[in-house]
C-alpha cells in the first residue's frame, strides 16, 4: 500500500506533486551544481552563460518549459484550497492573474465563483495549456488567456489583479516594474493580491523557514529573485504605488491585499 507521501507521486491524485518531483529531479538538481558560482558572483545560472533572463534560457527547450509549467500547476494546486478559504473573491467582477501560467489558480476561482470573469496573462508559451484547461473545465466563455510581457505592459481589463509566486522571481527593480504596470491598469477602487511565502524576520530551523531559505537560494540561482519578509513586501508595494490593507494567511503563503495609494 502507498504511504501518503507515495500517493502524491500519482499524477491522478488530488494533491499530486508528481510534476514537481520531475522538475526537481530533472532540472533543479542540475542547477544546484553551480550554486557557489552564483553566491560568489550574485549572478544567476543564465547570467553566468550571458543570458539575462532565465525564462528565455528555459524557452530554448520546449520540454523544459512543459516540465516547469506542469510543476507550477502542481505547486499551485497544493495551496488553492487555503487561498479560497482565506479570501472572498466574490467581491471581484473581473480577476486577472498576472504570470498565471497554465491557469490552475484561475480555474479554481472560476469554478467556485460562477459569475466571475477572468484573464490569465503570461508568456505565449502558456496559452495552449491554459486554453485547454479552461475548455476542459467549461469556463472558456468567461475566462481567457492573454499573452504578453509583464515588464512591458499588462492589459487593462480587471478590477483586481493577483500575482502568485511572481515577485519572488525578481530583484527589487524588476519587481517594481511588474507591480508598477499592474498599478497603471487598475481602477481607483481596484485591488492587488500579492500571494507569496514570507521569509521570517529572523532565521530559524523550522520546516517552513528552511523551505523558504531553500527557495531563496533557488531564486538566486534561477530567475535572480529572492524570498522576502512581509516588511520587505510592504516596502516594495508602497514604492510601487500601493497601500497594503490586509495580510491573510493561506497555509505557508501570505496574501497581501493592497489598494491604490
Ligand atoms: C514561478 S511561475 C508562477 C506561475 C503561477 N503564478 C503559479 O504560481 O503557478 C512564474 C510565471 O511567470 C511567467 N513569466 C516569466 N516572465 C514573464 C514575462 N516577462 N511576462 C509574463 N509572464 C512571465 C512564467 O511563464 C511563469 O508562468
Amino acid at each position: 500500500m502507498l504511504t501518503e507521501l507515495g500517493a502524491g507521486l500519482d499524477g491522478g491524485a488530488k494533491r499530486s506533486f508528481k510534476n514537481l518531483i520531475i522538475f526537481e529531479g530533472s532540472m533543479l538538481v542540475r542547477r544546484w551544481d553551480g550554486l557557489l558560482d552564483s553566491i560568489m558572483s550574485g549572478k544567476t545560472a543564465a547570467q553566468l552563460q550571458d543570458i539575462d533572463d532565465n525564462f528565455e534560457l528555459m524557452a530554448r527547450s520546449p520540454e523544459h518549459v512543459r516540465i516547469f509549467n506542469e510543476a507550477m500547476t502542481d505547486l499551485t494546486r497544493l495551496v488553492t484550497h487555503d487561498l479560497r478559504q482565506a479570501y472572498d473573491f466574490g467581491m471581484i467582477s473581473h480577476l486577472m492573474d498576472v504570470g498565471g501560467g497554465s491557469g490552475e489558480l484561475m480555474g479554481v476561482v472560476a469554478l467556485v465563483y460562477s459569475t466571475i470573469r477572468g484573464t490569465v496573462f503570461d508568456l505565449p508559451r502558456c496559452a495552449d495549456a491554459a486554453n485547454q484547461h479552461f475548455g476542459h473545465l467549461g469556463i472558456s466563455d468567461r475566462i481567457d488567456f492573454v499573452a504578453g510581457d509583464f515588464f512591458h505592459e499588462v492589459p487593462a481589463v480587471s478590477d483586481a489583479i493577483i500575482v502568485k509566486s511572481i515577485i519572488h522571481d525578481w530583484n527589487d527593480e524588476r519587481s517594481r516594474s511588474i507591480l508598477g504596470n499592474c498599478r497603471k491598469v487598475l481602477p481607483q477602487k481596484g485591488r492587488l493580491l500579492l500571494f507569496e511565502r514570507a521569509m521570517p524576520e529572523l532565521p530559524s530551523t523550522d520546516d517552513a523557514a528552511r523551505s523558504c531559505a531553500m527557495s531563496d537560494l533557488n531564486m538566486l540561482r534561477g530567475p535572480g529573485g529572492r524570498e522576502r519578509t512581509e516588511r520587505e513586501y510592504y516596502r516594495l508595494l508602497t514604492e510601487s504605488g500601493f497601500s497594503p490593507i490586509a495580510v491573510l494567511r493561506a497555509d505557508r503563503f501570505n496574501l497581501i491585499v493592497s489598494r491604490l495609494c
